[in-house]
């Protein structure tokens, strides 16, 4: 029997897509314990937060409406928008309180000395900008 190859391969020496790649976002000490932080990395927002010294990156905006959720509020592993309440599991993206109900993207994290980096989608075919 000849197997399909899986959709997204993994590099051998991470948990991250081969077309994925650690990008500097902000410094850790940018970002406090519970107070969310916005990040750009070419054209993808981001939000960054800080949950006890571990960090986690979801994409930037409410998937309700055009909120910010760096503007919104955490509460445990909740982050909750401004806008309407809605609420998200941080480390999922899960949503999980009305009226917000498509779940956001999360993004693996990793930390090198100050600096947070994050897993993006490469901008170019891969390989192409090793
Ligand atoms: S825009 Fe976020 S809950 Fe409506």
């Amino acid at each position: 029997m000849i197997m399909s190859e899986p959709a997204q391969r993994i590099e051998a020496d991470s948990e991250i897509p081969v077309d994925h790649e650690f990008l500097p976002a902000l410094s850790v000490s940018d970002v406090r314990p519970g107070q969310p932080k916005r990040a750009t990395i070419g054209d993808l927002e981001l939000t960054i937060y800080n949950l006890g010294g571990t960090f986690y990156a979801t994409e930037g905006y409410c998937t309700h409406g055009r909120a910010h959720l760096a503007e919104g509020y955490i509460d445990g592993t909740l982050i909750e928008c401004r806008m309407h309440g809605g609420t998200f599991d941080i480390c999922s993206g899960k949503a999980v309180g009305a009226p917000c109900t498509v779940d956001l993207k999360t993004y693996e994290v990793k930390v090198e000395g100050d600096r947070i980096l994050v897993a993006v989608p490469r901008q170019g075919p891969v390989g192409q900008n090793a």
